[in-house]
């Protein structure tokens, strides 16, 4: 994981300068994740980055705890926030296998760009299974690389071996939704604003 840290801390200065790559699609997600929105609940997000969306969506819920595991992302983070005169959301660097919070907690989870980067995604998944109240959501934005870039697999440890790469597991979008039902969730959207994009998945913990 150190390896992946010093990664992130890296590019995170030449990453909050990156512009949206389809401005379109992201603003459909922000809608659709608002849609599901109420003024008194509480959010986490996982692997903010530089905070953008968090900030985005802070004026729609009561409050939102953004963590990442990289110190430069958060550093950015915070000063967007202090900058915007943001009060509702708390950046902290955290990692989620160290994220320490009660069960059934939390209305919703926001993983945007994340689960393909995480050793072990279904016990990421089943952690926020764990931490969601009944009926809250899971929303997650996911690279599902093994349905037509398999071939990537090959060089991700060349790639890490060079420091060009951060941890980066190849799936599909299949074994990605497998991966949610098995946990216990119903997906409620499923979308893929075209070929080689995220996958967009708004996944609900019954109750
Ligand atoms: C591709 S960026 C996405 C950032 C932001 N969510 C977005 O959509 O722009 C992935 C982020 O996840 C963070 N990250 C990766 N693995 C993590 C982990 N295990 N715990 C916490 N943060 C992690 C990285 O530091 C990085 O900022």
């Amino acid at each position: 994981m150190a390896q992946s840290t010093k990664f992130w801390d890296r590019i995170a200065a030449k990453y909050a300068q990156q512009p949206i790559a389809d401005e379109a699609a992201y603003q459909k997600k922000l809608q659709i994740t608002r849609d599901y929105f109420r003024p008194d609940m509480t959010v986490l997000e996982i692997g903010c980055g530089t905070g953008s969306t968090a900030l985005l969506h802070a004026p729609y819920v009561q409050h939102i705890r953004a963590i990442d595991f990289s110190a430069n992302m958060i550093a950015i983070a915070q000063a967007k926030a202090t900058a915007a005169n943001v009060t509702n959301v708390t950046f902290e660097q955290a990692s989620l296998e160290d994220l320490q919070l009660p069960a059934a907690s939390l209305d919703a989870v926001l993983g945007l760009s994340i689960l393909h980067l995480l050793e072990h995604r279904e016990a990421a998944i089943a952690q926020v299974y764990t931490l969601l109240k009944p009926g809250g959501i899971f929303v997650t934005n996911t690279a599902c690389l093994g349905d037509s870039m398999a071939w990537f697999k090959g060089i991700v440890p060349l790639g890490r071996a060079l420091g060009l790469l951060p941890l980066v597991r190849v799936f599909t979008t299949q074994a990605l939704v497998d991966s949610f039902t098995q946990a216990g969730f119903t997906l409620e959207h499923q979308w893929q604003p075209g070929k080689n994009k995220g996958v967009f998945v708004v996944a609900k913990k019954p109750g």
